[in-house]
């Protein structure tokens, strides 16, 4: 589970990666996760390495999976599978089928009728993966298309 040294090591973790190219602070992870509420929860996975964490254990981080719930009248709760990355070389040994699992699997103790996660169509190692664990494309399957406003938008969209 998710802990402050934890975060730090995610962030810097992935404002190195090349996939993504927004930049993610640290500040405002660490606000956003410790909360009373948080606004997200995450698991990591860890493999032996050399940074010594509080609790005495060396060990390095090399995958992410951020949750949060929602919730839609038609099915109640919902799990949300936010971020999800594992380091380029530990790929394909697992990591990821494992976080996705354990996500799923608190989702369904957590009284979950669903797990839902969007993924960019270019990304054919990801939706070969959904697909390989069973994901439904509900884009392609029901016609389901994601709408969005961003900040500005919200703002503008709120003025009378
Ligand atoms: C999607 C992702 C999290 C999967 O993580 P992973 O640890 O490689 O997952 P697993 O090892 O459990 O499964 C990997 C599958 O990818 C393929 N794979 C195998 N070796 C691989 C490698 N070296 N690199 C990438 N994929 C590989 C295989 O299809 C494997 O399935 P298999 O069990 O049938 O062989 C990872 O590819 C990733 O971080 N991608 C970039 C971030 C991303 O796209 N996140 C999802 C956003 S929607």
């Amino acid at each position: 589970m998710l802990n402050a040294y934890r975060l730090d090591t995610l962030s810097h973790s992935n404002n190195l990666h090349l996939t993504y190219s927004f930049q993610i602070y640290v500040a405002a992870l660490r606000e956003d996760a410790f909360r009373d509420d948080p606004y997200f929860r995450a698991l990591v996975a860890e493999v032996p390495g050399t940074v010594v964490t509080p609790s005495g254990e060396a060990a390095k981080l090399v995958g992410y999976a951020m949750y949060y719930f929602c919730y839609s009248p038609f099915v109640r709760r919902v799990m949300y599978l936010e971020d999800f990355y594992v380091e380029t070389s530990y790929r394909g040994r697992g990591i990821g089928t494992s976080l996705m699992k354990e996500v799923a699997k608190i989702g369904v103790e957590n009284n979950c009728n669903k797990m839902q996660w969007v993924c960019l169509n270019w990304n054919d190692v990801a939706i070969k993966f959904y697909k390989k664990h069973g994901g439904k494309d509900v884009t392609v399957e029901e016609n389901w298309h994601l709408f969005r406003m961003d900040r500005e938008e919200l703002i503008s969209f709120t003025k009378p």
